[in-house]
């Protein structure tokens, strides 16, 4: 890793923006100096631009490592991103061009969303669903998502959004956990050709008693056949006709929880992230238009991260949305019905800013230039990416064939938990420099810090924390604050640990070096070893398993499984039978995305004398390097065995 970030770091390619951008950009270098001079003034600053039910005299309350902020202010969520803009006159302005992925269009102005909101605020109140429940959503990419967040938001519900592709075990450790309601859902919707069922997987999550759902608000897409619970299920579009239409948004407190979004820790428990309202909107907002140079009376924003991510959350819902600028969004996949489809949405909605993440930029490689060469694309002005680091090459081709080698590409560099960008480039200030994330957001201050809290000497590698609180920062693990303390506190005191690893360069410039710990990334994906692993061992046929992050051309990372077979089954079974059934395990189990690439069946585990497994020594073999020191091996044969069975 460190001979490699070496060689990056001798890259001398420099891209400032060029002059006629930087003369109309939404800001200029002076936002640093404005947020040094007074960090929490300009927070201030900055929540101001929103719109206040009641205005806050308190900035922040900070008793590490618990904030608040603006906090005897109220706001409403919804509000900011829907009524204010009709009010200002913008009601005619496109909020969403949609496309499903059969190529149908719809086109919702933001009068039209506002109209959706205040009707669907009204279908949930009268579910009696009331200020501090919470809501499971379980969405693909529709309108009809966003309208669920929104109005979960107006009228103070806080939602849960769960990723379409994860599996009933996972819907339901959610549900429990956060003690849902309401579940919000669709019948089915379209992906790669097919109709891809949901609600299905919704039924099989609730079939089991003991949870507190009351109702399960379908809406109509997919028009697959699905069972219908009586008393419990509900069309959307039938509860929508007969709402009322007016809804009146009350201010809430400014800390009134917002969301809480699973992800994924180093145990086996996916930790539930709480966001709260006015802290979040504000970072979200402001980081939304100072990165990507965001001037909403004439761009079109697209970002493609599904709603059931933190990227959905901050830069599909509230970020782009509390600043009223067009969007794109689509169902489906990218190569559905053809690899022409996102070059053709870019040229038919004259999108200005592109925002997706590497492991996208890489498949388009792969796929070839010749597709997005045959789109018009000269309305692109700005490319942003997030969830993983961006090898230059990936950075370059993305400038040089999606930018036509001119737009900037801003590397975006933040967290579920820090619900907004945090290191980033802004595109009409920053000189970059492919794979650098570059600098702190102004009024974001971290350190680099080594095992014992010491800020590293510049150009050395070190943990990445964040050194004081900042408005978007989640607030606690929900129901398990002792585990907030524990991940995120307690190894830096006040300071937060992000799990990431960084080094500043000679010209201050930003490096991510990847996750320390137990994390993988794959596809920009966070996804827990100690998940996985917990997923293989309930099988029957395993005895032990271990899993980790191989370095992958595509995906950046993907999941490699070693397991030892039970006796009894490796004899009724091949090793190529057991290896597709644990595959197939772990998506039934988890979801599609933690499938492995490999499963390796093996005859043991290298571990040290204490019984710690080796990982570092699993990812040599994974990645088919020469396996490194292996002194502390209890057994030193081990590797040798496994390397005999990979083969
Ligand atoms: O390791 C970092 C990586 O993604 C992790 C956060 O994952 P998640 O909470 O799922 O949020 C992803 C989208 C915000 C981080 O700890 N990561 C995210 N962005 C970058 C990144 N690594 C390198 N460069 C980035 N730009």
């Amino acid at each position: 890793m460190n001979e490699s970030i070496d060689s990056l770091m001798n890259e001398v390619r420099r891209f400032p923006p060029s002059e006629e951008f930087r003369a109309e950009s939404v800001v200029d270098a002076s936002i640093y100096d404005a947020a040094e001079a007074d960090r929490l003034q300009f927070w201030a600053d900055r929540a101001r631009e929103l719109h206040w039910h009641e205005e806050f005299t308190q900035v922040l309350d900070w008793q590490p490592p618990h904030a608040k902020w603006f906090y005897d202010g109220k706001i409403n969520v919804a509000y900011n991103c829907l009524d204010r803009h009709v009010e200002a006159g913008n009601g005619d302005r496109v909020a969403f061009h949609w496309e499903g992925e059969p190529g149908d269009q719809r086109k919702i102005t933001y009068a039209e969303m506002t109209a959706e909101v205040k009707r669907l605020a009204n279908v949930m109140l009268g579910l009696g669903i009331r200020k501090g429940d919470r809501v499971a959503i379980y969405m693909p990419m529709i309108p009809e998502s966003v309208a669920a967040m929104l109005a979960c938001a107006r009228i103070g519900a806080t939602h849960t959004t769960v990723f379409g592709g994860f599996s009933p075990q996972n819907l339901r450790m959610r549900v429990d956990d956060a003690d849902a309601k309401l579940v919000i859902t669709v019948d089915g919707f379209n992906r790669k050709g097919k109709v891809f069922a949901l609600k299905p997987t919704v039924d099989t999550a609730l079939e089991a008693e003991g949870h507190n759902v009351e109702n399960v608000l379908v809406v109509r897409r997919g028009e697959n056949e699905i069972d219908w619970n009586a008393g419990r299920d509900i069309w959307y579009h039938e509860a929508m006709a007969d709402a009322e239409p007016e809804h009146v948004a009350e201010g809430m407190e400014a800390e009134h929880p917002l969301f809480i979004l699973y992800t994924s820790g180093t145990t086996g428990n996916p930790k539930g992230i709480l966001h709260t309202s006015a802290g979040y909107l504000t970072q979200a907002a402001y980081t939304h238009r100072i990165v990507f140079d965001i001037k909403p009376e004439r761009d079109v924003f697209w970002c493609t991260a599904d709603v059931g991510w933190v990227t959905g959350h901050s830069y599909v819902v509230y970020g782009p949305m509390a600043n009223g600028v067009t969007q794109v969004m689509s169902e489906g996949t990218f190569d559905t019905p053809t690899p022409h489809r996102p070059w053709q949405m870019i040229e038919r909605y004259g999108v200005t800013v592109f925002y997706t993440a590497p492991t996208a930029i890489r498949t388009f490689m792969k796929i070839g230039r010749e597709y997005p060469q045959e789109s018009d694309l000269s309305s692109l002005r700005v490319l942003g990416t997030v969830g993983e680091p961006i090898n230059p090459e990936a950075w370059m081709w993305y400038r040089d064939v999606i930018g036509g080698g001119k737009t900037p590409v801003v590397d975006t560099w933040w967290q579920t938990e820090t619900g907004a960008i945090m290191i980033s480039p802004l595109a009409g200030v920053t000189e970059l420099t492919p794979g650098s994330a570059e600098h702190v957001i102004p009024g974001i201050e971290i350190g680099i810090l080594n095992e014992k809290g010491e800020p590293v000497p510049q150009g050395q590698g070190g943990l990445l924390t964040i050194t004081s609180p900042w408005p978007g920062m989640l607030r606690t693990i929900w129901g398990d604050d002792k585990r907030y303390r524990e991940t995120y506190w307690e190894k830096f005191g006040d300071k937060y640990f992000a799990g990431d690893g960084a080094r500043i360069d000679d010209n201050g410039d930003i490096w991510l070096l990847g996750r320390v710990d137990d994390v993988m990334n794959v596809s920009g994906h966070r996804l827990s070893t100690a998940e996985i692993e917990s997923s293989l061992v309930a099988h029957e046929a395993t005895a032990e398993a271990a899993v980790v992050g191989a370095s992958d051309a595509t995906t950046g990372q993907a999941v490699v499984a070693f397991v030892i077979l039970k006796s009894r089954f490796e004899q009724t079974k091949s090793v190529e039978e057991a290896e597709a059934i644990l595959r197939k395990h772990v998506a039934d189990d988890i979801g599609a995305i933690a499938r492995p690439r490999q499963v390796f069946i093996v005859p043991d585990l290298p571990k040290t004398r204490s019984g710690k497994i080796m990982r570092r020594l699993l990812r040599d073999l994974a990645e088919g390097r020469e396996v490194g020191d292996t002194t502390t091996l209890a057994d030193g044969s081990v590797v040798k065995a496994i390397q005999e069975q990979m083969r």
